[in-house]
């Protein structure tokens, strides 16, 4: 199989192609990403090297149509997994403009391109987001919750799942929609909860929680994420949408306590600071569908991922480095400067 990744340089995209690479010796990756400020080459870095012939890294953007179709014709491209998007929901608070371009008009071209060269594989990555919110007693989120999203960010990944369904009912294009909630394990970008506070903490620095630090998200690593994926794309049906998660409900709180544990730094390094506009207050994923016909279930506990996560983060100072400064600092500064 000759798949095209996109957002390879991100935090998923480049578990799931090492997984694919070192896991599955039949397929041949190409890796499309534009290298936003999420993107980083050091991601993929030695995939080249260690996986010659079998690799291949294009810097374009989902949304430039003329490029994904020359760049899926040169390499011969069969399946596409797209993880290409803006993904931080505070950035789509503060502006919108890049989720609705990457999210939707980039998902758009994909689709397009796609549905061209008649390919039989495509699987778009979503996330738990588009379902909205829940409240504490809930029962978790089915393939047939309503949409409800509430942020920008989860409105465009909303929108962009639309498209897939209506790509399927009306041209019975074969593409599959797989729904995750959150994710962790290594080189996720610091913006993201896990690794902002451990990196903070370890410098001393106050930890902004969004109003009382009881949301509560359902964590899931990040290679059973990929995993998942890898299964709906080579075993799922075409149109269907399979929700993912890791069965691990935390609250915000008691996640930064623990970091805070593993660096043993004291609690009152917590802030309670001005809540996200929006806030969902509760994910959590019925993956019942996706283990009945895909055989999918997570398999790390909570803890011991946190702690091999918080690890990578520890012996990786230089990967840190190269990511903490620059539009890392500036959105920091502007973010959260009127919160601390
Ligand atoms: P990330 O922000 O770490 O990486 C996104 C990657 O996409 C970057 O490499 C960036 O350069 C690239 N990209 C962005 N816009 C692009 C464009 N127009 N063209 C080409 N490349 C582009 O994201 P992530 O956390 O790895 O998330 C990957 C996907 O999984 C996203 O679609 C996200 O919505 C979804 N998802 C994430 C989570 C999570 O917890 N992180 C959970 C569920 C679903
Ligand atoms: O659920 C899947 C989604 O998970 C993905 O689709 C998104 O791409 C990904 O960013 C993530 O979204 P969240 O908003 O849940 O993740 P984030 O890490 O931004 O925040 C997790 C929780 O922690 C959320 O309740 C907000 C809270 N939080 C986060 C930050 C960064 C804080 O209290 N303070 C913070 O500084």
């Amino acid at each position: 199989m000759r798949i095209m990744v996109t957002g390879g340089c991100g935090f998923i995209g480049s578990n799931f192609l090492y997984m694919l690479l070192a896991d599955k010796p039949d397929v041949f990756v190409c890796n499309l990403d534009c290298l936003t400020y999420a993107g980083n080459p050091a991601n993929a870095e030695d995939a080249a090297r260690r996986f010659a012939g079998r690799y291949v890294f294009e810097r374009a953007d989902i949304a430039d149509a003329p490029a994904v179709e020359r760049i899926m014709e040169e390499h011969r491209i069969d399946a596409v997994v797209n993880f290409a998007a803006e993904t931080h929901v505070d950035r789509s608070i503060a502006d919108a403009s890049p989720f609705l371009r990457a999210n939707i008009a980039g998902l758009h071209v994909l689709l397009q391109a796609a549905r061209r060269r008649g390919l039989t594989a495509f699987v778009h990555v979503s996330t738990d987001e588009v379902y909205g919110s829940l409240g504490p007693l809930d029962p978790a989120f089915t393939e047939a919750s309503l949409l409800a999203p509430n942020s920008p960010y989860s409105a465009s990944k909303a929108s962009a799942d639309l498209l897939c369904r209506a790509w399927h009912e009306t041209y019975g294009f074969p593409v599959i929609v797989t729904r995750c909630s959150n994710n962790y394990g290594p080189r996720q970008f610091p913006e993201k909860l896990i690794p902002f506070m451990y990196l903070r903490a370890c410098s001393d620095q106050p930890l902004p929680l969004y109003g009382d630090g009881g949301n509560v998200r359902d964590w899931i690593h990040v290679l059973d994420h990929c995993r998942g994926i890898w299964l709906a794309l080579t075993g799922g049906r075409p149109g269907a949408v399979y929700n993912f998660g890791g069965g691990a409900e935390r609250s915000n709180l008691d996640v930064v306590r623990r970091i805070l544990d593993f660096c043993g730094r004291p609690e009152s390094l917590i802030r309670f600071v001005a809540d996200r506009p929006g806030h969902d207050f509760r994910y959590a994923m019925d993956y019942s569908l996706a283990r009945r016909e895909l055989g999918f279930t997570p398999s790390f506990s909570f803890e011991r991922g946190l702690e091999e996560t918080l690890g990578w983060y520890r012996d990786n100072a230089p990967w840190v480095a190269g990511v903490t400064s620059g539009a890392y600092r500036s959105f920091v500064d502007s973010w959260y400067g009127g919160r601390l």
